[in-house]
């Protein structure tokens, strides 16, 4: 049967008759002869009130509703005499789908945001995280909108992979394999008895794959999971995360930059103009600053320094932190969030990474110490993009790989793009959930993907 969003409803300039909504009752009021209903569909935050009166058929059994019970109900949308709400459904029938016992953990009360991951599967019944997941969905469809006014194409890599794009050794392996497991000596699994015949594992980031079709239908991007198991237990940390990462062919580091900055702007400026209610609850009640950090992302032009001016700045601020800073070294997050909050003030671009500390597929700058790397920090977040100008030339990225101890013959087709038609191209990567917890002020990356992945915990 045919039914109406609330979201729809509310927005309603004159009175609506025959309207048939269905959703979860969030409370109920009883008076004498009536009852008031809050009942919520996730089409939007608010709830609509529904008025019972007496006269409606079973209203005995009405009057028994619980929170977080499902129901139809038809009626009329008329002006509300109550304050706070400008409609409300005067119910003409009233039909329970089920009746939620009165265990219901989301009684009308505040929860914290620990207790609710325990109830991972019933907590976006909240408002609040209602609010997280439709802003999530929003936002996707903003990613794919702003690569394809630009004339870039979406492309699906595998999840499932034979290389390591980061070589950071923080693989998921994929495996058939069941105990016992054949050995080829003591130490060595004999994969050839795998399903792949060879070593695979998740995917850590799609890049290298984007590159070839870079190289061939010009800009591109994957949007997609990512899979890392780095044993960090932080809030900015999650095993598994969605990653957005466009490649450019013909695209130096400034051009790169200029795209992961005007990314940046688009994303936070299309939940402004489309999230507003939604955000709105982030700004009252999650982040008070919210707003203002919003728009000094989109009014600011993003500081761009290379890394050891970087450096320079820290070593002369008279702040303390926990983990040394060691010039040449990566740097931690506290040192990064120092920067563009307090020193900057606004979005900064680090850029020319010294290699050591950066991928093999990073290009070798004239100084051949440093690479064309770069990573956007934000305010409350630090690091949300990670990106560079990929090595072109075959010759050096042999000896970048050899140096990063890759074997030539596993990655012989990454190779040949920089044998046929080889050209200057670049790319970025950038956090979903990072750039969530930007928008929305929450300060735990596992409370803005609907059911996270950290160490110790797979439940839902
Ligand atoms: O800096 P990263 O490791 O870059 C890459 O993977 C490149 N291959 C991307 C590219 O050039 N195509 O990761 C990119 C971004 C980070 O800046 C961060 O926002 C996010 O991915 N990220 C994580 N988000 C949540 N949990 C984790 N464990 C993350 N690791 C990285
Ligand atoms: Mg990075």
């Amino acid at each position: 049967m045919q039914r109406h969003r609330i979201a729809a409803l509310l927005m309603a300039e004159k009175p609506i008759e025959n309207i048939i909504i269905k959703g979860w009752v969030r409370t109920k009021r009883d008076a004498k002869k009536f009852s008031f209903i809050e009942v919520n569909d996730g089409s939007c935050l608010k709830n609509v009130q529904i008025v019972v009166d007496e006269t409606v058929p079973g209203y005995s059994e009405i009057k028994k509703i619980t929170t977080g019970s499902a129901l139809t109900v038809k009626g009329s949308m008329i002006p509300s005499q109550g304050i706070g709400q400008k409609w409300e459904l005067q119910a003409a029938h009233v039909e329970i789908i089920s009746l939620a016992p009165e265990n219901f953990p989301l009684q009308k009360k505040r929860h914290t945001d620990e207790y609710l991951r325990t109830i991972a599967h019933l907590r976006p019944r909240t408002n609040k995280y209602g609010s997280i997941f439709r802003i999530r969905s929003e936002l996707s469809w903003a990613v794919h909108q702003f690569f394809r006014e630009r004339g870039f194409r979406y492309i699906h890599t595998p999840v499932i992979t034979g290389s390591d794009c980061e070589g950071a050794g923080e693989l998921f392996r994929v495996t058939t394999l069941n105990p016992p497991i054949p050995m080829k000596s003591k130490q060595k699994i004999d994969y050839s008895k795998d399903f792949f015949g060879t070593e695979s594992n998740l995917t850590v980031s799609g890049q290298l794959s984007a590159e070839m079709f870079a190289l061939s239908l010009g800009d591109v991007y994957t949007f997609g999971p990512t899979f890392r198991a780095e044993n960090s237990n932080t809030s900015r940390h999650v095993a598994e995360f969605w990653m957005i990462e466009p490649e450019m062919a013909f695209c130096d580091l400034a051009g790169n930059m200029d795209m992961g900055e005007q990314f940046i702007k688009h994303l936070v400026r299309f939940a402004m103009d489309n999230c507003a209610e939604d955000l709105d609850l982030f700004a009252r009640f999650v982040d008070k600053n919210l707003t203002k950090t919003l728009e000094n992302i989109i009014y600011s032009d993003f500081e761009r320094i290379p890394y050891f001016a970087a450096v320079e700045i820290l070593l002369r601020s008279k702040e303390t932190f926990a983990f040394e800073l060691v010039p040449g070294a990566d740097l931690q997050s506290e040192h990064e969030r120092y920067l563009t909050e307090k020193y900057f003030r606004k979005p900064l671009i680090i850029y020319d990474y010294p290699k050591t500390i950066k991928p093999f597929y990073m290009r070798l700058n004239e100084d051949e110490d440093t690479v064309a790397a770069m990573d956007i920090l934000v305010p409350r977040i630090g690091e949300l993009v990670g990106g560079s100008q990929r090595e072109e030339r075959l010759d050096v990225l042999e000896k970048r790989m050899a140096a990063a101890g890759l074997s030539k013959e596993s990655y012989w087709w990454y190779l040949d793009s920089r044998r046929f038609g080889t050209v200057p191209h670049s790319g970025f990567g950038l956090g979903f959930e990072r750039l969530l917890m930007l928008i929305t002020g929450v300060s735990n990356i596992r409370d803005v993907i609907p059911f996270p992945r950290t160490p110790g915990n797979i439940d839902f």
